[in-house]
C-alpha cells in the first residue's frame, strides 16, 4: 500500500485527495499547504467522509514536509490559479518559484518519488519541477491532456447524445490555446467520429475544447477543479495499480515527433514506473504542423523561465 502527498490544499489539491480517497487504493494521503490549518481541515473533512463512503485511505493535513516522508507519489497543485483575463502564462513567475521550492522540500524527505505536476502554466511548471528534481524523466510529468481530452469527449457526448464513456479520443500539445485535438483519432464506440458529426460541428467542438479552461474561468471567476482533480487522481491510480493505461501526459520529448528539449502532451503508457514509454502516432502533415506550433509556443515560455 502506498503513500501519496498532494501539495496545495486548494480547489484542485483537495479534489485530488478526495477523489483518490474514494478509490480506496492507497494507505495514506498527506495534504500539504502553506496554510497548514486549511490542509488539516480538508484532510479531516475527507477522513470523516470515509465511514459514509466506505473507504480506508487515511488522510492528514500539514505544512510540515517531514510528514510527507517516503511518499511514493507527489501531486503538485500549489500555486495561484487563473483569474479572469489572465492567461496561463501570466502565472509563470509566481508559480515557478512555488513549484521549484516545493520540489526541493519534497526531496528532502522522499528520495525517488514520482511527481505529477498540475500547477500552471502546466508544461513549463513540469519543466521547472523536472529541472529542480534531478529525477529521471519518466518520474516527473504533468497532468493536462486527460482533462483537455475529457472536455472534448464531454462536448462530443452532448452533441451526439451518447454516453461520454463511449467516446475515445486523444489530444496532444501544450496545455493552452494551441493544444491539438485529433479528430482522426476520435471514435464513438469504435465508429470514427467523422461518420457521426459534420465538419463544421466538429471544428466548433475542437475550438471550444481549446478554450475550455477559459470558459470555466469566465463562469466561476477562478479555474476548474472537479475534472482537473479527477484527472490527476486517475493518473495516480494508473501508477499505483500498474495499469499501463494510455493517456496524454506532458513529458519531455527527446526526438519523438521530431521535437527535442521541450515539454508537451503526447500519448504515453502509464504504469508503476510512471511513464513506461511514449507512443508515437503517425501524424499527417497538418497535425504535425499543429504539434510543432504548439511545442514552439511552450518553448517560448520555457525560455522565459530559463532567463528568470
Ligand atoms: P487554489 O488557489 O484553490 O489552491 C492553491 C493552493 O496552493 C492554495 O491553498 C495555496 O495556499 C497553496 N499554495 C500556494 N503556495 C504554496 C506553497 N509554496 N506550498 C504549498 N502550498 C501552496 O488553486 P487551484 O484552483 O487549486 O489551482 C491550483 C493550480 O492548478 C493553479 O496553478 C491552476 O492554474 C492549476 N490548474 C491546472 C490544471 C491543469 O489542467 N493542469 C487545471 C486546473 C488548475
Ligand atoms: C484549466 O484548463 C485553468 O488549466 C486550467 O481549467
Amino acid at each position: 500500500m502506498s503513500k501519496v502527498t498532494v501539495i496545495g490544499a486548494g480547489n484542485v489539491g483537495a479534489t485530488v485527495a478526495n477523489v483518490l480517497a474514494h478509490k480506496d487504493i492507497v494507505k495514506e494521503i498527506v495534504l500539504v499547504d502553506i496554510v497548514g490549518d486549511l490542509a488539516k481541515g480538508k484532510a479531516l473533512d475527507t477522513w470523516q467522509q470515509a465511514p459514509i463512503d466506505n473507504y480506508s485511505t487515511y488522510l492528514t493535513g500539514t505544512s510540515d514536509y517531514k510528514e510527507t516522508a517516503n511518499s511514493d507519489i507527489v501531486v503538485i497543485t500549489a500555486g495561484i490559479p487563473r483569474k479572469p483575463g489572465m492567461s496561463r502564462d501570466d502565472l509563470i513567475s509566481t508559480n515557478a518559484n512555488i513549484v521549484t521550492s516545493v520540489v526541493k522540500s519534497v526531496l528532502e524527505y522522499s528520495s525517488d518519488p514520482i511527481i505529477i505536476v498540475v500547477s500552471n502554466p502546466l508544461d513549463v511548471m513540469t519543466y521547472a519541477a523536472f529541472k529542480a528534481s534531478g529525477l529521471a524523466k519518466n518520474r516527473v510529468f504533468g497532468m493536462a491532456g486527460i482533462l483537455d481530452t475529457a472536455r472534448y469527449r464531454a462536448f462530443l457526448a452532448s452533441e451526439l447524445n451518447v454516453s461520454p464513456k463511449d467516446i475515445q479520443a486523444i489530444l496532444m500539445g501544450g496545455h493552452g490555446d494551441t493544444m491539438v485535438p485529433l479528430p482522426r483519432y476520435t471514435t464513438v464506440a469504435g465508429i470514427p467520429v467523422t461518420e457521426l458529426v459534420d465538419n463544421d460541428t466538429l471544428n466548433a467542438i475542437v475550438e471550444r475544447t481549446k478554450t475550455g479552461g477559459g470558459e470555466l474561468v469566465k463562469l466561476m471567476g477562478t479555474s476548474a477543479w472537479y475534472a482537473p482533480g479527477a484527472a490527476a487522481a486517475q493518473m495516480v491510480e494508473a501508477i499505483i495499480k500498474n495499469e499501463n493505461r494510455i493517456f496524454p501526459v506532458c513529458t519531455q520529448l527527446n526526438g519523438e515527433y521530431g521535437l527535442s528539449d521541450v515539454f508537451v502532451g503526447v500519448p504515453v503508457r502509464l504504469g508503476k514506473n510512471g511513464i513506461e514509454n511514449i507512443i508515437e502516432l503517425k501524424l499527417d502533415s497538418a497535425e504535425t504542423t499543429l504539434l510543432k506550433d504548439s511545442a514552439a509556443a511552450v518553448k517560448e515560455v520555457m525560455d522565459v523561465f530559463d532567463k528568470m
